[in-house]
């Protein structure tokens, strides 16, 4: 009985260092070790100053007049008032309540109410992160220094693509969002079995519907590897040689069709509430202009009335990481043998944390600028071996 009670608290405890993501916990320090989205050019272009929830962190980020980006804490240090009231001046972000200002190091550099000669300002230093623009993105890191390099993959900086990037809101924690990448056997039975009931129901024709002869995971150099075989494929297969990535900690890259590149980085916002950026890298049209901005577009997996839309592809997925619970009880599941992924992803975490503990880098950690020049080509197949046409899969626009 004593040791039943153990084992539960090992697991709840095991659990806890995967799923919490705030300031000093275990999985908050391995949140910290990678450069994160906290936010996109193109909204920062409509407002200047937004509130940013980041790893249980309240934040403020902002654009200044010379398009240099700041993060800093949201509270102003004087009396609490929340910075994203604030206005931006040349040199920093000016608190509305007593005018005193910010710059992007978090230093106070002036406090208009105070004598001239008060030194009051210098003793003043609030949170602030460094912020780096790639792909339309504003990725921060939030980790101790120095820095490791923001690894400049190909899907967000390769030339000659045109992008876009879609945005939903998860209210559940990361790691059951991520977890989803690395189980391969839901495309079967969800994207294809649960919708061709659907079309049956509504008398559609159904999509492709094919079957998983096997699955195998790999490490690489910034993750894991995830293989699959489909039944009526030689060994050959681009899917199965080669497979696609999970760059670590939340991120999936695959190809959708014809060269379409298509990331999805899943960004914990705190312990129970994700934002999830579904990345699109088309290869641009014949002589078109470079794009001077990513677009960003909602991708609700909600309907009105409050439920899932489990029609289409990217709502199947996010609906039903919803309904697993705000922190799903890992501790509850019956893992089987089809979950060997996701055993291996946690298994793969807590050693990256382990890691991170000793005082060493995890896994896909960038210091070398040679590796990061003109850019990092991913692994990955050169196609889905199956079709969603017909399926909405509006995560990659409607089709
Ligand atoms: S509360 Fe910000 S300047 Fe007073
Ligand atoms: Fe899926």
């Amino acid at each position: 009985m004593v040791d039943k009670t153990e084992k539960r608290n090992e697991a709840a405890e095991r659990y806890r260092r995967l799923t919490q993501v705030g300031p000093g916990t275990p999985g908050g320090k391995l949140m910290r070790a990678y450069w994160l989205p906290a936010g996109t050019t193109a909204s920062m272009k409509e407002k200047s100053v937004r509130p940013v929830r980041l790893l249980g962190e309240d934040l403020v980020l902002f654009r200044a007049p010379d398009g240099s980006y700041g993060l800093i804490a949201k509270r102003c240090p004087h009396r609490g008032v929340s910075l994203e009231y604030g206005l931006m001046d040349p040199d920093g972000l000016v608190c509305p309540y007593h005018g005193w200002k910010f710059d992007n190091a978090g230093r106070c550099i002036d406090q208009p109410g105070e004598p001239a000669g008060s030194t009051l300002k210098d003793r003043i230093r609030i949170k602030a992160y460094p912020v780096q623009e790639m792909g339309g993105l504003l990725w921060t890191y939030m980790g101790p220094s120095p820095a490791p390099l923001l690894p400049r993959f190909d899907v967000f900086v390769q030339d000659g693509r045109t992008r876009d990037v879609g945005i939903s809101k998860l209210p559940c924690n990361w790691l059951q969002t991520v977890e989803n990448n690395m189980d391969p056997l839901h495309v079967e039975y969800l994207h294809m079995g649960y919708t061709n009931r659907l079309r049956k129901e509504q008398g559609l024709k159904p999509v492709s519907q094919r079957h998983h002869e096997k699955v195998d995971y790999e490490f690489f150099e910034y993750g894991m590897l995830k293989k699959r075989l489909w039944e009526g494929d030689t060994e050959d297969s681009p899917e199965w040689t080669t497979g696609h990535p999970v760059v670590f900690p939340t991120m999936l890259a695959i190809v959708v069709q014809d060269d379409w590149w298509h990331a999805q980085i899943r960004v914990p916002v705190d312990d129970t509430n994700t934002i999830w950026y579904w990345y699109n890298a088309k290869p641009a049209p014949e002589g078109s202009a470079p794009q001077t901005e990513i677009p960003v577009w909602d991708n609700p997996w909600m309907l009105p009335d409050g439920t899932a839309d489990l029609e289409g592809v990217n709502g199947q997925d996010m609906g039903l990481m919803v309904s697993q619970g705000a922190i799903t009880d890992h501790d509850e599941e019956n893992l089987a043998t089809s979950d060997r992924g996701v055993v291996m992803f946690r298994r793969a975490l807590l050693e990256q944390i382990d890691r991170i503990e000793a005082g060493k880098d995890p896994i896909g950690t960038l210091r070398d600028p040679a590796k990061n020049h003109p850019w990092i080509e991913l692994p990955r197949e050169t196609s889905l071996g199956f079709s969603f046409v017909g399926a909405r899969f509006s995560a990659i626009h409607k089709y």
